[in-house]
């Protein structure tokens, strides 16, 4: 229903000045020839191709004026889109201020947002530690990004740009391709992998080298982009209703193998969610055997009509985990059934439950579900949590033998009771039980991320406990001031809020803090309390330091850095190109605004 629609509400649009129209693609070298034929067709005289790597991201377009970066709008329905300038202004591939003179006054730039493959990768990692959903691709996690509403949070996300396409009235030159060297002049991140193609046949050379090392690139890429080179010939070309009859996209097929769906198993994690996985015929996929495919959640199924024993199509695109593309109904067995979703945990039996506009369901029964209790408990002691050496891969026996049946047991284990267990002799337990005692040493902040509560992850962790200081702070913050810390939202607020009015984690809280497990930030990383009790909003580039450092300033001198201004903020701390809608408010609400200089004065 919104089919090549990515606007969103919470964003002001802007009419694009150029339609973005979408190119007709090809899966065959016949239709290229055909599509060659009918240039030829058009165009007496010579012309050239260019051919472009397909990039696999999320469209956008933007526009200079004087040199500057002024706005940035994304396709939306390739009429207007989506200004999303301040979360592109992030994207440090992407120059605010044009390098030379020999810019036009006013041009746009279009190309495409990405999120290089280590980036995805480390980000969904992060999201399974914080329980949440992974992103599908990296394509998901950039248009994602680019529509968050808070530009911070954009910024983590390192998102990448490749500008492929220049528009305006007054270009430098009538070909493409020297129109992008101009642009890589100007500061724009244009790609190298491009070609000049004298003739079809070239293209065809192109696309056959590209199918094989485009997998060797850090970013995804689905296909290849031929353009008319001359602009002018592209213009006497033209358009269709859709797309430009001057270009082309060939895309690469998706590695594919058709097999049988056998049976489906229902996995639940370690904050209840519970994702069918589809149990395979093994078959060979781009060199290596697949057995199981992931189906997301229940709406995919239906979304496929996807029945045990169907022949299903599999591929082997950006994901990481292969996924069912399909059904080839044609070999559908007599007799079978949609599939019914369960509605019992498949590991408790508790009824399942879906959140109205999630995908996912939800086992409720979050303390007495043994893989939600297991899994709690290997996150609790893993690396980056409370970093308890050899826990990880004792907790089942120690679980299995009932001597823990959560965290807070870790600290009331005794060396006979570990004795007694199969593979234990005296020394494992010995140093098992000197890396839990070491464990209470582990900062607040890593054990606020230890508890495993949901979207608290590494990073928010930190934030929280800069600003709250210590549980029996975060435990009495109400939603409000929760989302006052710099980079709080609501979802992460109402998770907090929901964690702490469960009887039974104040009573694990409780126990921990008995253990001597540490519940107060650690005041050593403090440089001074001269700013203690004011708070910050930050906004604008600055000069010695950037935004970050004068955040990690705000905090070592006992400050508050908050995201947003309101009548409690003290003071607005602008640069260069601050947000003018945190200006007025500022402005309206009499927060005093100062500058660099200023706050440095205030913290020496
Ligand atoms: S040129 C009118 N060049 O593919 C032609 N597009 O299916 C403008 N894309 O909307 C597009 N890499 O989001 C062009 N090298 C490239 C591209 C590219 C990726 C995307 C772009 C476009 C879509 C068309």
């Amino acid at each position: 229903m919104r089919v090549g629609n990515d606007l969103n509400q919470n964003f002001e649009q802007k009419e694009h000045k150029y339609p973005m129209l979408s190119l007709g693609n090809t899966y065959s070298f016949e239709e290229l020839k055909d599509f060659d034929e009918r240039i030829k067709k058009n165009l007496t005289e010579d012309y050239e191709y260019v051919c472009e790597l397909k990039y696999d991201g999320t469209a956008i377009g933007i526009t200079y004026i004087n040199g500057v970066l002024s706005y940035a709008v994304t396709r939306g329905d390739g009429q207007k889109g989506d200004i999303v300038t301040n979360n592109v202004k992030t994207i440090k591939s992407i120059p605010l201020k044009l390098q030379g003179k020999d810019f036009p006054d006013e041009f746009e730039i279009r190309g495409e947002i990405f999120m290089p493959r280590p980036v995805f990768e480390k980000l969904n990692k992060q999201k399974e530690e914080n329980g949440e959903a992974p992103f599908a691709n990296p394509r998901n996690a950039a248009s994602g990004a680019i529509k968050l509403q808070n530009s911070a949070l954009v910024a983590q996300r390192n998102l990448d740009c490749f500008l492929y396409y220049l528009l305006g009235e007054e270009l430098p030159s009538d070909l493409h391709s020297q129109n992008l060297e101009k642009a890589r002049n100007w500061g724009f991140q244009v790609p190298v992998n491009m070609k000049i193609c004298k003739n079809i046949d070239d293209v065809f050379l192109f696309i056959n080298h590209w199918d094989t090392e485009r997998k060797k690139l850090p970013y995804d890429t689905d296909g290849i982009v031929i353009k008319i080179n001359s602009l002018d010939q592209q213009k006497r070309l033209g358009f269709t209703s859709k797309s430009p009859r001057w270009a082309i996209a060939y895309k690469y097929q998706a590695e594919q193998a058709l097999t049988q769906l056998k049976s489906i198993s229902y996995q639940v994690g370690r904050t209840g969610a519970i994702t069918p996985v589809a149990n395979l015929e093994p078959v060979t996929l781009s060199g290596t055997t697949v057995k199981r495919a992931s189906l997301h959640n229940e709406d995919q199924i239906k979304l496929h009509d996807i029945r045990i024993n169907d022949w299903v199509y599999v591929e082997k695109g950006g994901e990481i985990i292969p996924k069912i593309v399909g059904v080839d109904k044609s070999k559908r067995p007599k007799n079978i059934h949609p599939i019914e979703f369960i509605n019992h945990c498949p590991e408790c039996n508790t009824k399942i439950i879906r959140n109205e506009g999630e995908a996912q369901h939800y086992c409720p029964n979050s303390e007495n579900c043994p893989p939600q209790i297991l899994g709690k408990i290997e996150h609790f002691v893993s690396r980056k949590a409370m970093d308890i050496a050899g826990a990880e891969a004792t907790i089942e026996l120690l679980f299995k033998n009932n001597l823990i049946a959560d965290v807070s047991d870790l600290f009331t284990l005794k060396k006979e009771d570990l004795e007694k267990l199969e593979r234990f002799g005296s020394k494992s337990a010995e140093n098992l039980l000197n890396s839990i005692e070491k464990s209470k040493e582990i900062p607040f902040n890593r054990v606020l991320y230890a508890l495993g509560i949901r979207y608290i992850g590494e990073t928010v962790a930190k934030k929280l406990t800069t600003s709250m200081k210590s549980i029996d702070q975060l435990m009495n913050a109400s939603i409000e001031e929760l989302t006052e810390v710099d980079e709080i939202g609501n979802k992460i607020a109402v998770s907090l809020r929901e964690y702490f009015s469960n009887q039974k984690n104040i009573e694990r809280i409780e126990k921990l803090k008995q253990a001597g497990l540490q519940f107060i930030e650690d005041k050593s990383s403090l440089l001074s309390e001269k700013l203690k009790g004011l708070s910050f909003v930050i906004s604008g580039t600055f000069e010695k330091h950037n935004r970050d450092e004068l955040k990690k300033l705000i905090d070592a001198h006992s400050g508050k850095n908050v995201s947003s201004v309101s009548s409690k903020t003290n003071y607005l701390l602008a640069g260069e190109g601050i947000g003018p809608s945190k200006l007025s408010k500022a402005e309206k609400l009499s927060v005093p605004i100062i500058s660099e200089q200023d706050f440095i004065k205030m913290i020496t």
